[in-house]
């Protein structure tokens, strides 16, 4: 009986690998077919993806209550708001959101600074809502582009 295990585990790995084989050409084939990014696209894309990494800081810190871990986080998101890379458009209503940005991600700091975890998930809806309106507004642009 124990065999027989043995014998199905194995069939059921080489299964699984097999269909890894299948698929993972399949994905490295879509990549492909994107156009590749110049070098100045792929350095905005690495500071901007610096916002993940901050912002599970942030929910990792309001979750275990952790109010340093927070206030390192929205920091962080606060510093890579007003540097310069972010600049991205001189529009008014990039420029308008990006402040809201800032400045929430300072309300942020200070409520974990007080350890007021009720307000800290308030204004990290706040800062949430603010990735998803900017980021909408910035697709519709690029479509309005030539
Ligand atoms: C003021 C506008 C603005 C806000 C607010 C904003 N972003 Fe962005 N984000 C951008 C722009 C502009 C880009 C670059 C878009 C492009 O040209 O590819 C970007 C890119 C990104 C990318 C990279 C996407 C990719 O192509 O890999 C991630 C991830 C991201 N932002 C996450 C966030 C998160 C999370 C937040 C909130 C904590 C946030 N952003 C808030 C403007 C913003």
């Amino acid at each position: 009986m124990p065999n027989t295990r043995i014998g199905f585990g194995v069939v059921l790995s080489t299964a699984l690998i097999a269909g890894l084989w299948f698929v993972t050409p399949g994905l490295t084939q879509e990549k492909k077919d994107k156009p590749a990014l110049t070098k100045k696209e792929e350095e905005l894309r690495t500071f901007m993806r610096k916002k993940l990494e901050a912002c599970n800081q942030v929910l990792e810190g309001l979750v275990t209550e952790d109010g340093a871990m927070v206030v390192a986080g929205a920091k962080a998101l606060n510093e890579l708001s007003s540097a310069e890379k972010w600049r991205v458009s001189n529009d008014v209503v990039y420029r308008q959101f990006s402040e809201e940005f800032t400045r929430t991600t300072k309300k942020l700091q200070t409520a974990a600074e007080k350890e007021n975890f009720d307000d800290v998930a308030l204004k990290w809806i706040d800062a949430t809502m603010s990735c998803v309106e900017c980021h909408k507004w910035v697709r519709g642009m690029r479509i309005a582009k030539p």
